[in-house]
């Protein structure tokens, strides 16, 4: 079929097989560019593997460590002109990639909150890997269903207090405007967030990979975080997501409580802002994140998940001197570019002065547009959107 973007609201619902593709080749082709000697991860299972962070974490794994993985996800398959989801795209393409590098690569497409896609998980591990020696935890999801009581929670992008007025931008048309956000209306939209995006999850992970005897000797395991600067720290840090991220870091030392007999650790990395399905849909922050590109690409200090990724392995988790790198909180951080005061002064002066006027000179927005749209696999050179393409793409592991 021939398929072009579709946009409703924010969101794409179209994707482009052949162009998502593209996004998981040209991650590969940086990773390799890397030329990575060092000791690294071995087997590694990655829970939300098939876009953002995840996506870049398992491409990193295999392709700067030779690294066996196994990719957890909740994707949709294509069905006859209608084409898959992105994560399923990224997922085939990655697949493909790592057989023909001779590669271990399996996934499993489901419900990563649920105790039968764990069972499936272990079970798949036992069978090819016997076990693994990292474990990445890169779930981002609004809901969640609790698999002891059946409850579904869904989180919520709100401050918490009074209400929060902010600029903002709808990407699509550029348009800035003044935003107001509802605070939450009750302790509970707080629990919930913190059900679906804390850390019980990565906990029940990490529990039923342990009891299962799946976990190697030295296990390390990893979950993502954001802080972000002052500006949106009432919509993020501050807010609702950001007290299921304090309730993600507290789950830290409960976990290295329940490896410790393996030598075991757990970390909590925090990431940069960057444009991904998941941060597209938070008031605010694209806004700020066009600003952020604007003058991170201008100081030649530009990344993307991938890049991201990369250095998080290298240069903190598989340091040559196996000492990982800490915050005084003891958090991996590889926001530091992102907070650089230089940077962050500059962002702080744009913000101030940013209108729909002036956005297309002093953001990139455009940037971020594009990388939105190549997220779903638009807007890549030499593929000929007009062309028929194959929807009907299957993930090599996954019949
Ligand atoms: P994403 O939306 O690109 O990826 C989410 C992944 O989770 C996908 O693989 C998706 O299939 C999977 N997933 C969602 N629900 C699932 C379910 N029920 N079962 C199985 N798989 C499921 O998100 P992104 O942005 O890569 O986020 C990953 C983590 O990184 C999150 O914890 C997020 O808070 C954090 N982070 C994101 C930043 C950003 O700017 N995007 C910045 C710093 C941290
Ligand atoms: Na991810």
């Amino acid at each position: 079929m021939i398929i072009q973007p579709r946009t409703r609201g924010f969101i794409c619902i179209t994707t482009h097989p052949e162009g998502t593709a593209k996004n998981v080749h040209n991650q590969i082709e940086y990773i390799k560019s890397k030329n990575i000697t060092g000791e690294g991860p071995k087997k590694v299972l990655v829970i939300g593997a098939s876009t953002g962070f995840g996506l870049s974490s398992r491409i990193s794994a295999a392709f700067g460590y030779n690294a066996a993985t196994v990719g957890v996800f909740f994707e949709k398959p294509a069905a006859p002109n209608k084409p898959g989801t992105a994560g399923w795209y990224n997922t085939a393409a990655f697949e493909k990639e790592a057989q023909e590098a001779g590669l271990y690569a399996k996934s499993i497409n489901g419900d990563a909150f649920s105790d039968e896609i764990k069972k499936q998980t272990i079970e798949l591990i036992k069978k090819d890997l016997g076990q693994v020696d990292l474990v990445v935890y890169s779930l981002a999801s609004p809901r969640r269903t609790h698999p002891k009581t059946g409850v579904v929670y869904t989180s919520v992008l709100k401050p918490i207090g009074e209400p929060f007025t902010n600029k903002t931008v709808d990407f699509h048309t550029a348009n800035v405007t003044d935003i107001t956000i509802n605070p939450i209306e009750s302790q509970e939209e707080i629990d919930n967030t913190i059900a679906v995006m804390g850390g019980e999850d990565w906990k029940f992970w990490m529990e039923d990979l342990k009891e299962a005897g799946v976990l190697a000797e030295g296990v390390k395991t990893v979950a993502y975080s954001y802080i972000g600067p002052e500006l949106t720290h009432r919509i993020y840090k501050d807010g609702a997501i950001g007290m299921a991220k304090i309730d993600l870091e507290n789950t830290v030392p409960v976990i290295n409580n329940l490896l410790a007999d393996l030598n075991g650790v757990s970390y909590v990395s925090v990431n940069k802002a960057l444009v991904t399905q998941s941060s597209s849909a938070i008031p605010v922050v694209p806004l700020y994140v066009s600003l952020l590109y604007k003058v991170m690409k201008a100081k030649g200090i530009h990344e993307g998940t991938i890049e991201q990724m990369q250095r998080l392995f290298t240069d903190r988790l598989y340091t040559a001197d196996g000492n990982v790198p800490l915050d005084e909180n003891g958090r991996i951080r590889i926001d530091d570019l992102e907070m650089r005061e230089d940077v962050q002064k500059e962002v702080d002066d744009l913000w101030k002065i940013v209108t729909t006027e002036n956005i297309n000179e002093i953001s990139d927005i455009e940037g971020y547009r594009n990388e939105f749209f190549q997220l779903f696999g638009f807007n890549y050179d030499n593929i000929d959107y007009e062309a028929d393409t194959n929807e009907l793409v299957t993930v090599p592991s996954i019949s």
